[in-house]
């Protein structure tokens, strides 16, 4: 998939390569998704200090009539990124062209988008991070002085141009801020964190879920889940869906904190919202190292998972929650999960105290 473009402010799909089936899955993802993704800001829960920052960026940029300033957001999967540049566009009542670095490998990828955007509109590239060494030169000087720099002929013919573009606004998100280039990091003038949301901010965005959904909960209902949903509004969303249909099979249909419960213990997610990888990284750094340090890449291997993967989507939250350390020679349990966890044999106490 190269890009997914929009026109009136509503997620399209372009398909350029083989790869249907992951449109499919993408197309039903986002049609589910475009439902209870929040559109405006007053319908968006959390990251209360980001959306206070950027209204007024919004409502000055309104009242200078330019474009926002380009915009990077870093954090965690799952905590709202693209939704929020969905919102800014729909604050600034424009259009949002929403890619990811992976798909704008030629220079003509990232070129032909360049190319499409009208003044005013939004370029959304998720996973910057990944952007290639020629996509990041190419959009230096779209990013700052919005133009492209392009060549054409070869030899004694060889001219180089530079062809305008529309002053757009440029959205990055990553889930490392230090794996950006310096140059590339520089070239955006607002830079933000997005945090994990607090167990009564994912009630509220489990309420309002639901409410678009039909799915009947009650308040302990919606709370139970989001104390297992570890601070994520797409794990809650989720979950949520596991819940109501155990809720129909096993019980009158209705989400009670009970009902949760049940269904999230059959799911295999814990009170603290861990689920089984969580447990089985935790317990080879008990078992096998002896409570850490332990490297990033012998995890990896010991747990069967990439290292990718454990920095992005498990080790934030474990980091967060205070069950593991990062140190300069590898990932550590802290005396907290020993407590949590029971883990309380010699070696572990050994190393850990
Ligand atoms: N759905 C996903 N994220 C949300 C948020 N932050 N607010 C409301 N609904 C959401």
């Amino acid at each position: 998939m190269a890009i997914i473009s929009d026109d009136d402010n509503n997620i399209k799909f372009n398909n350029t390569k083989n790869d249907n089936i992951a449109m499919e899955e993408t197309s039903y993802d986002m049609s589910f998704e475009s439902n209870i993704r929040p559109k405006h800001f007053n319908e968006y829960i959390g990251q209360e200090a980001l959306k206070s920052t950027l209204k007024i960026s919004i409502e000055a940029a309104k009242k200078r009539d330019l474009p926002l300033d380009h915009i990077l957001f870093y954090g965690p999967p799952g905590l709202g990124k693209t939704t929020i540049a969905s919102v800014i566009a729909t604050e600034m009542n424009t259009n949002i062209k929403i890619t990811s670095a992976p798909s704008l490998e030629r220079p003509r990828d990232i070129i032909g988008i360049l190319m499409t955007l009208k003044a005013g509109d939004i370029l959304f590239i998720d996973e910057i991070h990944r952007l290639n060494k020629i996509s990041e030169e190419i959009l230096y000087p779209a990013m700052e002085d919005f133009y492209l720099d392009m060549t054409t002929g070869k030899g004694q013919t060889l001219k180089s141009l530079r062809i305008p573009i529309p002053k757009f606004t440029l959205i990055g998100a990553t889930t490392k801020a230090g794996a950006l280039s310096g140059p590339l990091r520089d070239r955006f003038g607002i830079i933000h964190r997005l945090e994990f949301y607090t167990d009564d901010e994912l009630t509220k965005v489990i309420q309002r879920t639901a409410k678009i959904l039909d799915i009947q909960l009650d308040e302990k209902g919606a709370h139970a889940v989001a104390k297992r949903s570890r601070g994520t509004p797409r794990i809650a969303n989720r979950l949520i869906k596991r819940v109501r249909d155990y809720a129909i099979v096993k019980s009158n249909g209705i989400i009670t904190d009970k009902v949760a419960n049940m269904a999230l213990d059959i799911l295999q997610i814990d009170k603290f919202g861990l689920d089984n990888t969580d447990r089985a990284l935790i317990s080879i750094i008990a078992d096998k190292y002896s409570g850490g340090p332990v490297g990033i890449e012998t995890l990896a291997t010991a747990l069967g998972e990439d290292v990718k993967t454990i920095e992005d989507v498990y080790e934030p939250f474990l980091v967060q929650k205070g069950f593991i350390q990062r140190t300069p020679r590898g990932r550590k349990l802290t005396p907290f999960a020993c407590k949590c966890f029971n883990l309380n044999s010699f070696d572990v106490q050994q190393s850990l105290f």
